[in-house]
């Protein structure tokens, strides 16, 4: 049987798990590719680190570059992380000839483009399903599977830090400080976890995903990205109130703009949202992600799985050992090229430019006409309100106001509250979470 030669970089939360897994399940591997995966050399940092899974000591060495540098390596796994010493171990295997497998997304969303050239320039490829929505095939399943189709909307829980905080203050009012700790006992978070809670990992993530449906790369600093410090237990209980819950979404859309004259263009953003209470979105719950995209040709579909952790990451990292198993098993020629530019023009639409609905809180003091003044700051700028909340038994100086706000541009929403927030009866920052309705 043909043998394809394995060495990986970084052993470990997903390469421990890339490890054993394969030891588990190499067998069944082979039957079905027709080719042996082995393992030649697996570098490391610290030979004494503690590692979820053990790594067979005689395989590892800490010098990442004897697994570059191995003429008998074919396939390089790099599970270091970040953008740094990770690009030179990438781009060194890549301009080796050898097939790179990664699950890097803040480096594929940095550095794509560059290391696309790279792959190309050598001949050889580079595979990163594991870099979006942990085990989920999302990466092969718009490349391949939905490769017909025109996508008019992708919404993705693709943070599993993120959802696994919102899920547990949601259902059990847990704290959000002790909350990320027990993700990062999990191996979920990154680090630091101020990738995930800030946005910046969805941003990764999400850019990856426009990029691929929209056919031209999309630079993450076009990227309106909000993570989800601001949301407290009191917005979620209003927002449950309203027949809401909050997810932090990744979102990738035909853009709603400001006026005909407006370009079209795609919007690519992060922040975290009201959905509908009844949307199969809403009971994504814990460190499951999800990724709904809806294309011209095939419809609503959605997927859904464990979206970060040992296992699930190595299910996805090692798919795309086994494409690369087969792209050398057929003489090294690729089935699938890592980004296929294919859009004449594309255009990430700014955030100001996009329309849409809102949730905002107020904390106001509690006497007639406050209202009033908020309502009219709102009129002036032309944007309607559709319902108010001012719930009763709360006590002390301020009272919470809840107002549902109609389809309004970003900008005039962003100089509206900015001028609320200077009335005297409004106490505090406004609080502000965008509605998708999902339809
Ligand atoms: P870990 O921090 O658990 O593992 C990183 C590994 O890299 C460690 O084994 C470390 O060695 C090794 N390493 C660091 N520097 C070097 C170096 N200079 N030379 C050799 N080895 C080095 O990270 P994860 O496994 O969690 O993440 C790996 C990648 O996978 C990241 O890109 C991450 O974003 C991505 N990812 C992670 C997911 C998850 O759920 N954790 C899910 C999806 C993607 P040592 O063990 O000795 O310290
Ligand atoms: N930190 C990431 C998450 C890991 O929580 O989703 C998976 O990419």
């Amino acid at each position: 049987m043909h043998q394809v030669n394995l060495g990986m970089i970084g052993g470990g939360t997903v390469g421990s798990g890339v490890f054993h897994h394969l030891q588990q399940n190499g067998d069944l591997m082979a039957a079905r590719l027709g080719v042996k995966l082995a393992f030649r050399k697996i570098a490391v940092k610290a030979f004494e680190e503690p590692r979820p899974y053990p790594i067979t000591r005689s395989l590892m060495t800490t010098d990442w570059q004897e697994v570059v540098n191995d003429p008998q390596i074919h396939v390089v796994i790099e599970l270091v992380g970040g953008t740094g010493i990770a690009k030179t171990m990438v781009l060194a295997a890549l301009a080796q000839g050898k097939t790179v497998v990664t699950a890097n997304k803040a480096l594929i969303s940095a550095c794509g483009p560059e290391l696309f050239a790279a792959a190309k320039k050598s001949g050889a490829n580079l595979y990163f399903e594991a870099s979006v929505c942990g085990g989920i095939p999302i990466i092969k399943s718009l490349r391949e599977g939905f490769v017909a189709n025109q996508f008019s909307a992708i919404y993705g829980i693709v943070n599993g830090t993120c959802n696994y905080i919102l899920t547990r203050m949601k259902l059990e009012g847990a704290d959000f400080g002790a909350v990320l700790a027990d993700a990062q006992k999990h191996g979920y978070a990154e680090t630091p976890p101020d990738l995930d809670i800030d946005g910046h990992d969805a941003q990764h993530k999400t850019g990856i995903l426009a990029s691929l449906a929209h056919g031209f790369w999309v630079d993450h600093h076009q990227i309106h990205t909000e993570g989800i410090r601001s949301v407290s237990k009191i917005d979620m209980q209003f927002a449950q109130q309203l027949g809401y819950t909050i997810k932090l979404l990744g979102i990738v859309k035909q853009s709603k703009v400001q006026s005909p004259k407006s370009k079209a263009g795609v919007q690519v953003s992060v922040y975290p949202a009201l959905i509908p209470s009844a949307h199969v979105l809403a009971s994504v719950n814990g460190v499951f992600n999800a990724c709904f995209v809806r294309g011209d040709v095939v419809g609503d579909t959605l997927f859904y799985g464990r979206g970060a952790g040992k296992d699930a990451t190595a299910s996805a990292v090692l798919s795309d050992v086994a494409d690369a198993a087969l792209d050398l098993k057929n003489g090294g020629k690729a089935r699938v090229q890592p980004f296929v530019a294919h859009a004449k023009a594309g255009r990430v639409v700014a955030l100001d430019e996009i329309i849409s609905q809102y949730y905002v809180r107020f904390d106001v003091v509690d006497k007639p006409g406050v209202l009033a003044k908020i309502a009219a700051i709102f009129g002036a700028a032309k944007i309607g309100i559709s319902s108010v909340i001012q719930p009763e038994g709360h006590e002390g100086e301020s009272v919470p106001l809840i107002l549902m706000i109609h389809d309004a541009p970003n900008a005039a929403m962003r100089k509206a509250l900015a001028k609320i927030a200077k009335l005297p009866v409004v106490k505090g920052k406004p609080v502000m979470f965008r509605v998708e309705s999902l339809q």
